[in-house]
């Protein structure tokens, strides 16, 4: 049982043309589309915005509100992208802003919203302002808009503090200064080709209000926020206590790097000026931040209601598949985050992680399918839940991580800085495969002879966007399904949850008046939290009954 047809739904009394009311974002489905790797229309095997136009209709056809694109601006691409050279233009390898431009209408023509990646923790050591402070002395203004400091020890010779960067190594690097000596230490939280700004420097906050303007006037919906918990460091940058803590985890750990208190002011400012815009065209803009702190109630704090509109839930894709996990970490989520009046923003994939087909199957013994279904599961019971969801491209597609990449083609700066292959995250970035039966997939214009700039495996063919939509028993014809029964079950989206008393293995909630859904974690059949017929499930599901690792909706009389 996959989903209900379309008059069984209207048995049930339901008005698909059910149209929201509310404000747009509080519960929309985000499609992620990592630019390089979507759809290349230059046949040079990169993916690029001429290529996202051409997808666009697919993305229609699946039924999300609307997609945020991973940063095409001008770079030299040590972290594909997110070292920013030029924050107002595009780089020649994704296409120029008339493209972009004609992205932006035919978007628009489709009804889907627009988000872009911005940066603003950090630029590309190529930005003219970072050239421009290596060439001007020590304690200029130029300087002054980045983090450079005198380093420590015997003629400078240590970094000025002791943090470390989040890909490998010291958070400093020392400048040559011009008379051909060694100078100043600037700081990087990422890698050495990523200067931190100062944003305790006016200047880089008018920067980059001119930054938003420009892209606002173009008439993106709003932008996605990297490292929203950066930007303001510890005015003093003192040492750490503990260091190594600060770098094994990758999470925003060391609290005098991130999570400093001015940067809610940011935020304040970044809202007030998309309200600006709202106020002229009616046409609500949505700030959502990549927001890393140790909690949920601080994580809430980047919520409230003059500041960001969302920030990403993480806490979901970490959480190891078992039901009380689950249930903690949602009903967490829905105390602090909702708390605040915002709705939480949910996500299983993204670009930086390993994609959940994978890493729920870890565990799993090989060949048994359990991360595929279980993936699916967890889909359905993100979909279900009440806020913003966002899918990363390939996620629709239930495409499995590629984790035999050889050493040789390996991109990503985290490989190249610590030599470990722990949180390679080019595994999750191989280009989408649409369609045929080797490499590259129809990902190209440029025939079959291209190259896509990391190598598709020949087990791609089986995840082709054309044979998803071909097969209705694929991961897309359930995302698809899911979307629709969001757009036209009021229940769903926004709302209330509310816990079900259930089978041990099993997680059981209502939404509103009546829709229920029930994921089960366990690997034997349970029986069905409530009677009826389900409305769409992730795998076979016979009546009264769910099978394992199996999620199922049904609208109940309760
Ligand atoms: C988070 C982005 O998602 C990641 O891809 C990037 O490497 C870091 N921020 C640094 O910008």
């Amino acid at each position: 049982m996959q989903a209900l047809r379309r008059h069984d739904r209207q048995v049930l009394g339901v008005s698909l043309q059910h149209v929201r009311t509310h404000h747009w974002w509080r519960d929309a489905v985000i499609y992620q589309v990592y630019v390089r790797s979507f759809l290349d229309s230059t046949g040079d095997g990169i993916g690029d915005l001429a290529g996202v136009r051409a997808g666009l209709p697919y993305l229609k056809k699946l039924g999300v509100d609307g997609i945020w694109l991973s940063p095409f601006f001008p770079s030299p691409q040590h972290d594909h992208g997110y070292d920013v050279a030029d924050y107002c233009d595009v780089d020649p390898v994704f296409g120029d802003l008339a493209e972009f431009d004609l992205l932006m209408a035919a978007a628009r023509r489709l009804g889907i919203k627009v988000l872009l990646d911005i940066v603003p923790n950090h630029c590309s050591s190529e930005h003219a302002w970072f050239r421009e402070a290596l060439a001007a002395e020590p304690g200029s203004e130029a300087r002054a808009r980045f983090h450079f400091a005198e380093g420590r020890g015997v003629d400078g010779e240590e970094p000025p503090n002791n943090w470390h960067a989040m890909f490998g190594g010291p958070a400093w690097s020392r400048v040559t200064e011009a008379d051909g000596r060694p100078g100043q230490w600037y700081l990087h939280m990422f890698t050495p080709e990523q200067p931190d700004w100062n944003w305790r420097n006016p200047e880089i906050a008018a920067e980059f209000d001119r930054v938003l303007r420009f892209w606002l006037d173009r008439g993106v919906d709003g932008f996605r926020i990297d490292v929203a918990a950066g930007l303001y460091k510890h005015p003093e940058l003192p040492d750490s206590d503990d260091p190594e803590a600060d770098y094994r985890t990758r999470d925003a750990i060391n609290q005098l790097a991130w999570n400093q208190p001015e940067v809610h002011d940011v935020w304040r400012h970044w809202r007030a000026v998309c309200e600006e815009y709202t106020a002229r065209d009616g046409r609500e803009r949505l700030l959502v931040g990549e927001v890393s702190v140790p909690t949920a109630r601080e994580h809430a704090e980047y919520v409230r209601s003059d500041e960001l509109h969302q920030a990403f839930f993480f806490d979901l894709l970490r959480t190891p598949w078992d039901a009380d996990a689950f249930r903690k970490v949602v009903s967490e989520a829905m105390a602090d985050i909702a708390g605040t009046g915002s709705t939480v923003t949910w996500v299983l994939n993204n670009h930086d992680q390993v994609r959940t087909v994978t890493r729920y199957g870890e565990a799993a013994p090989e060949g048994s399918g359990l991360g595929a279904a279980r993936a699916r599961a967890a889909a359905l019971l993100m979909l279900a839940l009440p806020g913003a969801a966002y899918v990363y491209q390939g996620e629709e597609l239930g495409l499995p991580e590629v984790v035999d990449l050889p050493d040789d083609v390996l991109t990503d700066p985290i490989f190249h800085r610590t030599g470990s292959r722990m949180h390679v995250r080019d595994g999750c970035r191989v280009p989408l495969p649409w369609s045929g039966q080797a490499s590259p997939f129809g990902f190209t214009t440029g025939g079959d002879g291209v190259r896509t700039w990391l190598p598709q495996p020949e087990w791609f063919a089986e995840y082709a966007t054309e044979r998803a939509l071909a097969d209705t028993r694929s991961f897309w014809h359930m995302y698809r399904d899911a979307l629709q029964l969001r757009g036209s079950l009021p229940q769903l989206g926004e709302g209330t949850l509310r816990w079900l008393d259930s089978e041990p293995d099993v997680l059981a909630f209502v939404r509103g008046d009546g829709l229920v859904c029930a994921v089960n974690f366990g690997t034997a059949p349970a029986t069905a939290p409530v009677p009826g017929t389900p409305l769409l499930a992730s795998g076979p599901c016979p009546a009264g009954e769910l099978p394992g690792a199996t999620a199922a909706w049904w609208l109940a009389d309760l």
